[in-house]
């Protein structure tokens, strides 16, 4: 628990950097990080930005898989999670650009893109550490209320109430929100060898509390965290309200 949205930023940038420097990755063995999307990690992408720029940490010899993406939306979409990641991060640092791995929400056949991205981090020897922010009814990634614990990278109509939140991003119109999204499963993130989820702010407080005090359920699927064995939340005060 910190303080406020720039102790937890960089908390969990200086997590993100140590982590690389210790598994000391190479070409061949690369250290491999899941990444979310959303308006909590843009600290930790900017923290993680100044430390690339400082030489404080490379990314030369990392793997990123994002969590999600939008159905439908054009790549070159402000709001498509593709430009969300280059904007706020792959743009400004050293990850090689064949290292890194978004869903294609355009894919005509989304069962083959979904099976693939699954392989894709298998090959990479899977996911060291997936970071991840949640929604306000518990979601991870897109795996919305009722998604199965077990649940495998899968296309995933997102709730009216998860369009309704991000209709922030779409001119406040909701109609503008996809309906669809690709999302890693919940069983894919709990592969990960290490998971950090942020939250932050008074408006996530009942996901905190669902996320550590609640009951596992389908119903809030960033719960299945308490099944993890190394599963880390980075949260602020306000966040804790509801604790
Ligand atoms: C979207 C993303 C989630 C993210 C959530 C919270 O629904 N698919 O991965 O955690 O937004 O976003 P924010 O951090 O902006 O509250």
């Amino acid at each position: 628990i910190k303080a406020d949205y720039d102790g937890l930023s960089n908390w969990a940038a200086e997590h993100v950097i140590e982590s690389i420097k210790k598994a000391a990755p190479t070409k061949e063995r690369p250290f491999v990080l899941g990444l979310p999307t959303g308006g909590t990690p843009i600290g930790m992408y900017q923290a993680l930005v100044k430390a690339c720029k400082e030489g404080r940490v490379s990314f030369k010899n990392v793997v990123t898989f994002n969590m999600d993406e939008y159905v439908g939306l054009p790549v070159e979409h402000p709001e498509s999670y593709h430009s969300f990641m280059y904007r706020n991060l792959f743009d400004h640092i050293d990850c090689p650009k064949e290292n890194v791995h978004i869903l294609n929400g355009n894919a005509e056949d989304w069962e083959a893109e979904c099976r693939q991205y699954e392989e894709a981090i298998k090959a990479a020897g899977g996911i060291d550490l997936f970071i991840g922010g949640v929604g306000v009814d518990g979601h991870l990634a897109f795996n919305e209320p009722g998604s199965s614990l077990t649940s495998r990278t899968r296309r995933m109509p997102l709730t009216h109430d998860t369009r309704v939140v991000n209709s922030r991003f779409f001119d406040n119109d909701f109609e503008k929100v996809p309906r669809f999204s690709l999302t890693v499963g919940v069983g894919t993130v709990m592969d990960a060898r290490q998971v950090m989820v942020l939250i932050n702010g008074h408006g996530k407080a009942g996901a905190l509390r669902d996320a550590v005090e609640g009951p596992v359920t389908q119903m809030r699927t960033v719960s299945a965290l308490q099944m993890h064995e190394d599963a880390i939340i980075v949260c602020d005060e306000a966040a804790t309200d509801e604790l």
